[in-house]
């Protein structure tokens, strides 16, 4: 390995951890949804867990477009980070990572502006993490160089597995009523589509 090759090397290793980042904020908050505790992680704890992967997330995606610039292997200028198709190598799966990576920031700006834009809103722009998740993972894979490899296939396959299943949980248990919720229908009616659920935790 030489010096030259450190970039490219650090820009794979941080979008890997990216997109792991990313799986592992949604399936914190698909636990929140769920009210599933984790090793004894559960409730605010789970909602502060999610918060700070989500963070550490755009931080890991700002790392790897900073050594995709710094390397020399492919021409990929600033401009590129924010423009899809600007990048030489792959430009409609780089495209797809840069829209990933600005509805990632759209989707944690929403946290702090949940008071002004209303806990609707927010909601409906919380539905997108599942769009930036779906595209950093075909971007990955599209655009990677080590997609094939037994480890990367591991981490990709775990991670799409973790967030449909505990998808998959959180639709079921959704539709059943908690204990409490229960007494409160025979003398109110819920909102259509109104689940009860603690989304307005994670404000
Ligand atoms: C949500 C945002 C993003 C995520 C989760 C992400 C994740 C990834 C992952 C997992 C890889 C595969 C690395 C490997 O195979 O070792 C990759 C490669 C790559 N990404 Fe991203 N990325 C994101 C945004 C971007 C942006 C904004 C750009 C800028 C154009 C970009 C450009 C690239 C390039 C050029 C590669 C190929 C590097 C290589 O493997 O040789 N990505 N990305």
């Amino acid at each position: 390995m030489t010096a030259e090759m450190l970039p490219w090397i650090l820009a794979r290793a941080t979008g890997m951890t990216a997109i792991a980042l990313i799986g592992l904020a949604m399936v914190a908050g698909l636990l929140v949804r769920t009210r599933t505790a984790v090793g004894g992680v559960k409730g605010s704890g789970m909602v502060g867990l999610h918060r700070h992967l989500s963070l550490l997330s755009l931080l890991a995606i700002a790392a790897h477009g900073a050594f995709l610039v710094m390397d020399t292997t492919v021409d990929i200028s600033p401009l590129a980070l924010v423009v899809p198709g600007l990048v030489p190598y792959r430009p409609l799966w780089t495209g797809v990572g840069v829209v990933a990576a600005e509805l990632a920031l759209l989707v944690h700006v929403s946290f702090r502006l949940r008071s002004r834009i209303g806990a609707r809103t927010w909601r409906r722009l919380h539905w997108l993490t599942y769009a930036v998740f779906a595209g950093g993972m075909v971007h990955g894979i599209a655009a990677g160089t080590d997609t094939g490899t037994t480890w990367a296939t591991a981490l990709y396959a775990g991670l799409a597995g973790a967030v449909a299943g505990l998808t998959g949980w959180r639709a079921v248990t959704a539709r059943r009523p908690r204990p409490a919720a229960r007494g409160r229908a025979r003398v109110q009616t819920r909102p259509m589509g109104d689940t009860g659920t603690s989304q307005e935790a994670l404000s």
